[in-house]
This record gives C-alpha cells, structure tokens and sequence, in this order.
C-alpha cells in the first residue's frame, strides 16, 4: 500500500518536472509542434515547480514522501513520549503534599531565570508540544488517506480491511485529542476545574478528581494512552531502523514496560484521591 502512494507521488513529479516529459508531449501533440519554441520553453518552466531554496527541496520530498511521513510521525511521537515520561514522574510529587507539588509548578514557570524571564522555558515546551501534535496528527491523517486512496477499489467499503491496531490508534488519537482539550480547561485554564485556582495545581488536582466524570474521563484517557504507547514506540522504532532479529525481543517489551509505568504513574494520581491518600 505504502509503495503504491509513493510511487504515485514520485510519478507525478517527475512527470511535470522532467524535461523529458516536456519533450513527450512536444512530439505527440500537433499544436505543440507548431508553437515557437520560446512559447514551448515557457510552457515547460511553469510546469516546473520553483526549485526551493537550501534545505526545503529534502524537506519538501521528505514530507511528500510516505516515508517521510512516518518519520515526522515517530520522530513527533517521541518528543511526546519524553514529555509524558517527565509530566508523569512531576505529577507523582502530588503524594508529597501541596507544599511540593506547588513548589514544582512555580519551579517550572521559574526555570533558567535570571536568564530567561518568568514562563519562558514553560513557553519553550508548550511551542515544540504543539508542533509536535500538529505534525503527528496532520502526517497521521495524511497516511490515512494515503492508505484509503492506495486500497483496490473493491475493499474500499469493506470495514474490516484495517487492522485491529490500525484502527486502536485512529481511536486512541481521537480520544487523546479530545481529552488534551479537556485537561487544559481543567488544569491549566481552569475553566471546567471546580476550583481552578492558578499556581495551586495541588488544590485543583484534588478538587478535580473528587467529581465522578473527571475520574471517569481520566481513566479512559489513561488507557488509551497507555494502548498508544506500546503500538506507537513499537512502530516508530520500526520507521527508524533500529528493530534488527536482535533487538526487537528488547524493544517489544521496552514499549510494553513504558506503556504500563505510563498507565499506572498517570492513574495513581486520580486513584489517590479517590481513595484519601491525597486530599
Ligand atoms: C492523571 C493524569 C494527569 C494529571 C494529574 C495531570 C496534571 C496536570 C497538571 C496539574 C497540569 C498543570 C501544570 C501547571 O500548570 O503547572 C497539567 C498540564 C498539562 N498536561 Fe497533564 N496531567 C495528567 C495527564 C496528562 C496526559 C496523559 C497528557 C498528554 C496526553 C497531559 C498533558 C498535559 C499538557 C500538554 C499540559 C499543559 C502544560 C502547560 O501548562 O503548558 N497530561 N497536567
């Protein structure tokens, strides 16, 4: 499938790009034939697309590419998973009472000072966050319909022609989506949090997981980020290279380790206040 759509893409490249083309048509077509030669050289440099300056020609073909598209993916999905792993260990300073958990968010928006000013470094995670979203969610659309388009045209109706783990990451991406949406309301905005008190993180976490749907809601999350991990890190450990006969035993159970500690570091905390260990 995969191939198909790169070949596609190459093949329509080169087709307005080459010379060759350009001369193709000048003998098949009788109009071209008696066009000037300065009209027909025109004709063929519009058809041509600008070539772009330093580094975006391998940019821009990286990213037409389907290749290239796996790799923004698992490439943006790992600087992820590095934020992930260091939000879960942050959020554990809750079972360390408020004095700590408050302390480590006032840390965060004080970090690098005098150098930098008040929330830049903060600012600094929540730009590279974004484009790391952006990119895995727009090249995990783009592959998507790439696949669709490549598929014969009898499976196109069929809905079992996707795989199980296909279709959990459309669905874990979908709702860790949404729930991203939710949480910053939550706990960063404030907007849906009981409380919503900014620089008592502590005081919102606890007032947010005393209501019913802010468990349920973080639960569901939690799961499905976990089921994304251990598919995700497997996948884009495929994409780069670095599964080889001897490797792929370790790195199997690297994501499915990864995936648990998530899960459970990230549900400790609703779970925690839910039973009166942290209130
Ligand atoms: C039970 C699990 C979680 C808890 C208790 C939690 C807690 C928090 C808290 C308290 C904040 C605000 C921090 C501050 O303002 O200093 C925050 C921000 C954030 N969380 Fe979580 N989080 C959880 C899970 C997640 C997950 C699974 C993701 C991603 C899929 C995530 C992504 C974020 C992002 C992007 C921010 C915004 C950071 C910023 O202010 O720029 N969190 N979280």
């Amino acid at each position: 499938m995969a191939t198909t759509a790169t070949t596609g893409t190459t093949g329509t490249t080169q087709t307005a790009g080459s010379p060759g083309a350009g001369t193709a048509a000048g003998q098949q077509s009788p109009g071209a034939q008696q066009a000037p030669t300065a009209k027909q050289a025109q004709r063929n440099q519009r058809a041509r697309p600008p070539a772009p300056p330093g580094g975006g020609g391998f940019l821009r073909t990286l990213w037409g590419s389907t290749i290239g598209k796996k790799v923004v993916m698992a490439v943006s999905g790992l600087v992820m998973l590095a934020y992930l792993v260091a939000h879960m260990l942050g959020n554990l300073k809750v079972f360390f009472g408020p004095g700590e958990m408050n302390g480590y968010a006032h840390w965060l928006r004080t970090f690098g000072e005098p150098v930098l000013h008040y929330e830049w470094f903060l600012w600094v995670v929540r730009v590279v966050l974004l484009a790391a979203v952006v990119l895995h969610g727009v090249s995990a659309y783009q592959l998507s319909r790439r696949d669709i388009a490549a598929r014969p045209v009898k499976y196109q109706h069929k809905r079992q022609r996707t795989s199980y783990a296909t279709r959990t990451m459309r669905w874990g991406g979908i709702i860790l989506t949404l729930f991203i949406v939710w949480h910053l309301l939550d706990l960063t905005t404030g907007t849906v949090n009981p409380r919503g008190q900014s620089g008592h993180p502590y005081e919102n976490i606890v007032a947010a997981f005393r209501t019913w749907y802010a468990n349920v809601i973080y639960i569901v999350a939690m799961l499905a980020v976990g089921l994304h991990i251990r598919h995700g890190f497997w996948s884009a450990a495929q994409t780069l290279g670095v599964t080889k006969p001897g490797t792929a035993r370790v790195l199997k159970a690297t994501s499915n380790v990864l995936a648990l500690v998530l899960t459970l570091g990230f549900l400790s905390v609703p779970l925690g206040v839910m039973t009166g260990v942290v209130n």
